[in-house]
């Protein structure tokens, strides 16, 4: 019987109840397939940094080495936000970890249940059909070139004012644009053979090498699928005009985080993306909302995104395609069958039908 090891990250907010949840799916699910899970749990983010002054403990990194697979929640909360530089921050946690494990692919699946389609706040004619995938890159660009602040006390910049400065830098290496490229050619060959490539190129040149790359590798390497341009801030609009037109859409590290969540919305929650972080070595996956302070404790978040990111693990690193397929075939029965967590109810959702996080666990459970 196989036996996998998985490393679990709750972090902080609704974290350890959301992926309590996930847990129990997987449970159930590998019981189906006679497959076991072995769990250890290690911590990141702010409850790192309350028990070891570190977001990242050198001891997770361990864990998340030593297992097959990396489940996490999230990260962040209130009590750690500071604009103070110095001060270690929950969200370094995240980014150390993906570094760390080489996870430059980010894949988030835009899936539209039609039962939900009343939660959306666009119209159901617009959103209907959607299915694309975002290629994030998650280890360049702004998110890790270098940044400081400091005082200009000789007014050294062109402008002569003297005052605080801040800098972040955005930065790619051309190798790091043909693996991203071609992880989104791939995608695109299994689905519906368009990538659209997001820049910014009319102003950065990072884009303007990305552009290259991504057409050279393209040309050369995958000529049977179809390459879209497509301008950030256009793509924010398209996405809300016409999100139908999109297949995979692949980009950099900070446009990808901010289309993401753009895109979250046309599902009706940002609790509904999934995400998958793959490099070449062990993967991690995680929803791709935040920690929610706000609810958490209430037992009322949505796990379904979390859930879904279990059903990525079972696809990605155990190619265990049929058990993830179940997880989503019974999502949808949920969801078809009118429950729904508060982010997703709408003015129609009778009151008794609002369920809460475990509840939405179990409810998943039963359906597979
Ligand atoms: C995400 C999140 C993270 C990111 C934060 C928590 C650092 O917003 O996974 O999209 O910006 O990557
Ligand atoms: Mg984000």
């Amino acid at each position: 019987m196989p036996n996998y090891k998985i490393c679990l990250l709750p972090g902080d907010g609704i974290g350890p109840e959301i992926i309590a949840e996930g847990v129990k799916v997987l449970n159930a699910v590998g019981a189906k397939y006679d497959t076991t899970f072995e769990y250890t749990e290690a911590l990141i983010g702010g409850c790192a940094i309350d028990a070891t002054g570190n977001p990242l403990p050198q001891e997770t990194l361990d864990v998340a080495n030593a297992s097959d697979a990396v489940l996490l929640a999230a990260v962040g909360g209130p009590k750690w936000d500071t604009t103070d530089s110095s001060k270690p921050r929950p969200e370094q946690g995240l980014l150390g970890i993906r570094k760390a494990l080489g996870l430059y692919t980010n894949l988030r699946p835009v899936t539209i249940f039609s039962a939900l389609s009343a939660a959306s706040t666009l119209k159901p004619e617009v959103i209907e059909g959607v299915d694309m995938v975002i290629v994030r890159e998650l280890t360049g660009g702004l998110y890790f070139g270098e940044r400081h602040r400091y005082y200009d006390e000789e007014g050294a910049g062109t402008d002569g004012v003297k005052g605080q400065r801040a800098v972040d830098t955005l930065e790619y290496r051309e190798y790091e644009v043909e693996r991203i490229a071609r992880q989104a050619f791939e995608a695109a060959r299994k689905r519906r053979g368009r990538v659209h490539s997001i820049d910014k190129a009319n102003v950065l040149d990072t884009s303007r090498m990305w552009r290259e790359v991504v057409h050279r590798i393209g040309e050369t390497e995958y000529p049977d699928v179809e390459l879209v341009d497509m301008l950030v801030d256009n793509t924010a609009m398209q996405l809300i005009n016409d999100p139908r037109q999109f297949d995979v859409v692949v980009t950099e590290n900070m446009f990808g985080d901010i289309l993401s969540d753009e895109a979250a919305q046309i599902t009706g929650s940002l609790g509904m993306l999934a995400s998958a972080s793959l490099g070449d070595g062990v993967a991690l996956y995680e929803p791709s909302h935040g920690s929610a302070p706000d609810i958490a404790g209430k037992g009322i978040a949505n796990p379904l995104a979390q859930i879904m990111s279990v059903a990525m693990m079972l696809q990605y690193s155990f190619d265990m395609v049929d058990a993830a397929n179940d997880i989503m075939a019974a999502i949808t029965k949920v969801l078809d069958a009118g429950y729904r967590t508060g982010d997703i109810k709408d003015a129609s959702t009778p009151e008794n039908m609002v369920v809460g996080t475990v509840a939405m666990g179990d409810l998943v459970v039963e359906n597979l």
